[in-house]
Order: C-alpha cells, then structure tokens, then sequence
C-alpha cells in the first residue's frame, strides 16, 4: 500500500467516486471506515490519506470523529467537505451552521495561486457544494487559499465562503466542495496535484498491472489444484472465466447453470460466445425444470430470488466434482456495502445470497475474489484489454434472478413465452435503430393484468407488455431513456401484431429513484 491513497469514509454518497478518481488518475486507493483502527491504517504506509465528505454536522452528538493522531502519521492529509470541517474542528477552529444551505454550483475564486493544492488550477471556475456546516474560524497555522463567490443560483448569499484551506507545514489541506464529482471543473487538477505534488505518489496503477499480477498470484496459489467459477454470459463472470483460464489453463472448470428464466435462446448465445469465441472450457447444466417447478405459483419476489438462489447453489455445487477453489466475481462495491459506516443499510432488493455452503468455503480459505478491490468500470477495462469482443462487453446487465423479477407475480410456461417474445423484439429494434448500445438497461415486463381492446373489429381481452429503457452510469440511480415516439410506436406495434395475446404496450417513465429498475 506504500504507493496508495487511503480514504476514510465518513458517509458520503460520493466516496467511491474519490476512490474511483484517484485509480483513474493511475493511483491506487482503498476506502476504509472513519473507525478502522488507526494503527492499522498507519501500518499501512500510505502516500496520503483523505477524509471523505458525510451527511453529519461536527457537533452532532453522534458524529463520526477520528482522533488527532492521524496528522502525526506524517503523511500529506486531505480534507472534503465534511472532512474539512472535521479537520478544522479536531485542530482548534470553528465550525458553525450557514444560515442557507450551500448546494450545486458555486464559482470559486482563489486568493493565493500556486500553493501546492491550486498550482495550474483555472480560477473562477465551477465547483460543486452539497453542506450545511461552514469554517468561520481556522485552525492556527490555517490560510484561506481560495473562497466562493456568490453562488450562481444565489444559494451562498454575497459573501460565499472558505472554499479551500492549506497548511502547507503541516501538509494538511481541506477544500469545502468535491473535486470528485464531474460539476467541479478544476477537481481532477485539484486531485492531481494532491497525489502528485504533495503525496509524492507514483502513477503506477493501471489494468494491465492489475491483470499480470492477478495472474501471477493466481498460478502461485492455484498451481496444480482444481478451480471452478460460475458464469452467467454477463460481463463480470465471463471477464472472471477468460482471466482464471488464462492464468491457469485447463485446471479450471466454469459452469453455466440454465435456471429456465433466461431469454429467448440466451443459453445457446451464452454458450456460443463462451465456448466457440472465447474458448472456454464450460460445463453447461440445463436445471430449467427444476427452478420452474420450485417458483411454481411463487409470487412474492423476494421469495422468488431466494428460491433461485438457494437451488442455484444446489444445482451448481452437484455439477462439480471435487475441487479446491472456488472463484468469485465479487466487486468493490460488494465490499465496501458489507462494512458501512452506520450500520448496515436496509435491503431494498437480495442481490447477493449469503450462503452457507460459500461461508463454509470462506473459512475453509477456499474462496478467490480476483476482482474483489475493483470498480465495475475497472473490470471493462480489463475485459477490453483481455480482447473480450464489444458485443459481450456492451451487453446489458441482466439479473441472475432472470424474467423471474419481470413478470410480475405468477410464473407460467405461457407467461414466460409471451415475455421471451416480446423482449426479443424489443432488443433487437433497440439494436437495429442504434439505441441498444445508448441505453444502460432496457427489458420488458409481464404485467398480471389484462386490459381491454379492439383488434379486428373485434372486442379484444389482452395482457399488457410494459417497456422499461433507462439511462444510468453504475445502476444505483436511473433515468427513462428518451426513445423516440417513432420507435416506441414501432416496437408496439410490432409485439402486438406479432404476440396475439398481448393487446397493449406501455412505456415505462419513472427514474429511480423513486423506482428501482426492474419491478420486482
Ligand atoms: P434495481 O431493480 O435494484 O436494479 O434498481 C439495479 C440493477 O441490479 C440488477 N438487479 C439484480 N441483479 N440479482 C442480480 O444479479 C438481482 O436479484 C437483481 N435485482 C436487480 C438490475 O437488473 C439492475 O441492473
């Protein structure tokens, strides 16, 4: 970790976009809880440290503090947002509540240029602000080097405030706005010269590193054993299984359960891609009766995951033979939800399982999560430069629970076959027409009405196809896609000449929040 970027999170939305920045500035960084031992911390020999943002005020009762010791570590220490208020409150200044909010864009201007935090940074440019609390008064030692002007949208008042702080002797330094989010204009540059001037840090983190050296830990460890994975065709496992095979050749057995909630020949396309482009070696279980007599009359849809989830487990682990590892795709996020800084936050939706047979192997050390420090972005640069083609590296992602969340409530033969049809020409007008490769996510939904209608002079008593399409960067937030009219019109008319017993299609506008994607 000598060369790395430690960040303490303190609650901020925005903590793995810190993260995110600095591996994109070729910086490795770590994200740990505000209260990790700090012993550990310091072991770790890091080139800087940064405190995150969080939603708390300094003089709450149960705000999260650290304890002063870290500006003794003798490493160059960053503040943002609540950060600095917490820097300046553990050092001696003042820290009150503003009397307006201060949130979105502030035009900063800078007093002192080229201190080592500012050196080459644009004055008067955009920066982004989401806080209550304000410095008034600073640390001893403390020089304002920039402040806000007013606010564009009039939010500051006139006078605006302490936009950045430096004590250039003490190499501690604390901005009130985050450089992190794209808003702020100067942010990369701010971030850079931290790293670069004042942590001294290397630009050594890049994918290919990553991906020679998971390699080499992986022929280390797994030399001679028998590994297995499993792989769904999406972009995360199928990254996983070129990686693994690639370090350790033919030892290692990828299997790929049909769970009979797939779309329309997905197992064949999967299979396709896996085994004749990428040459992988699969073990392919058709379990498709088994999940459908078990979801049989299932309606609930956290019951319909966990079924699946439990009898994936099943299935997948009577398709192995003996083996000695096995190997996840478990990313960063995964990671770092497990330990958040206020308690664990409420389950929306079971996306991971937690298993007893995968805690067994947890303790037993047999579990291998290449993947385990990075972001999801990361794992696509590693996938384009492992040459997975673009076709399986732009697929939308697809939920392991399947048409399972999108038909909402009871699953039939019928059902799934009129939905199958319906996403098929979805997707492949989405393709035609361009807008697949535009969109994050776009699927159909099974809805358990039927509505009324005339087709063919005919009094018509159909079931309704609702067309979900959303924009989004990582999934946690989402916007209806803009499709055109004209296409929208195309797509439904073509599933309700195509689908008899589908007699109407709607257009689904809501962004999440206050929606999730799927409906289920
Ligand atoms: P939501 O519906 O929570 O979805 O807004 C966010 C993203 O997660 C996918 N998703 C799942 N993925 N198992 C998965 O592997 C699940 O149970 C599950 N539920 C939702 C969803 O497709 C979207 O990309």
């Amino acid at each position: 970790m000598e060369n790395s970027i430690v960040i303490l999170d303190f609650g901020s939305q925005y903590t793995q976009l810190i993260a995110r920045r600095i591996r994109e500035l070729g910086v490795y960084s770590e994200i740990y809880p505000y209260n990790h031992n700090l012993d550990e911390i310091k072991a770790l020999n890091p080139a800087g440290l940064i405190l995150s943002g969080g939603p708390s005020s300094v003089y709450d009762e149960d705000a999260p503090v650290i304890s002063k010791d870290i500006f003794k570590f003798g490493v160059p220490v960053l503040g943002i947002c609540y950060g600095m208020q917490l820097i300046s409150y553990l050092l001696g200044g003042k820290v009150e509540r503003s009397h307006k909010r201060e949130y979105g864009r502030a035009i900063f201007c800078i007093e002192h240029c080229c201190t080592p935090l500012l050196k080459g940074v644009k004055n008067h440019s955009v920066v982004w602000m989401s806080h209550g609390d304000t410095v008034v008064k600073l640390p001893d030692g403390f020089e304002v080097t920039a402040a806000t002007e007013k606010d564009i949208d009039g939010d500051a008042g006139d006078k605006g405030s302490i936009a950045v702080i430096e004590n250039q002797d003490k190499n501690i330094y604390a901005v009130q706005f985050h450089p992190e989010v794209a808003h702020t204009e100067e942010g990369t540059s701010i971030l850079s010269n931290f790293l670069f001037d004042i942590c001294k840090a290397e630009k050594n983190w890049s994918m290919q590193n990553f991906i020679d050296e998971e390699i080499r830990i992986l022929r280390e460890k797994c030399e001679g054993k028998k590994v297995v994975l499993g792989v769904s065709g999406g972009v995360d496992s199928t990254t996983l299984a070129v990686l693994v095979q690639r370090a350790l050749g033919d030892k290692v057995m990828a299997v790929f359960v049909n769970n009979g909630v797939l779309r329309m020949d997905e197992e064949k396309r999967v299979l396709f891609n896996l085994c004749e482009r990428l040459k992988l070696k699969i073990r392919y279980v058709d379990a498709s009766e088994l999940f459908l007599e078990r979801l049989h009359k299932i309606e609930n849809p956290e019951e319909k995951r966990k079924i699946i989830g439990k009898t994936f487990v099943e299935v997948f682990f009577s398709a192995l033979e003996k083996f000695d590892f096995l190997v996840q795709g478990t990313l960063y996020p995964d990671v770092i939800e497990s330990a958040p800084v206020k308690g664990p936050s409420r389950t929306i939706k079971t996306h991971h399982n937690r298993v007893s047979e995968i805690e067994k192997l947890e303790k037993e050390g047999r579990i291998i999560e290449p993947f385990r420090y990075l972001f999801k972005d990361e794992v696509r640069k590693v996938a384009k430069l492992l040459d997975i083609p673009d076709d399986i590296l732009n697929r939308h992602p697809f939920p392991g629970p399947g048409l399972a969340v999108r038909i909402i409530g009871e699953i039939t033969q019928e059902n799934l076959a009129i939905l199958r049809e319906a996403d098929k020409i979805f997707i492949d007008t989405l393709k035609e027409s361009g807008w697949y490769d535009k969109v994050w996510q776009a699927f159909c939904v099974f809805l358990p009405v039927k509505s009324v209608g005339v087709m063919g002079d005919e009094r018509a008593y159909g079931n309704v196809i609702a067309l979900r399409a959303v924009t989004s960067v990582d999934g946690m937030t989402a916007n209806r896609a803009e499709l055109p009219y004209t296409l929208l019109d195309e797509i439904g008319n073509t599933i309700i000449r195509r689908i008899k017993e589908v007699n109407r299609v709607v257009y689904d506008i809501t962004s999440k929040p206050p929606a999730t994607i799927e409906w289920e």
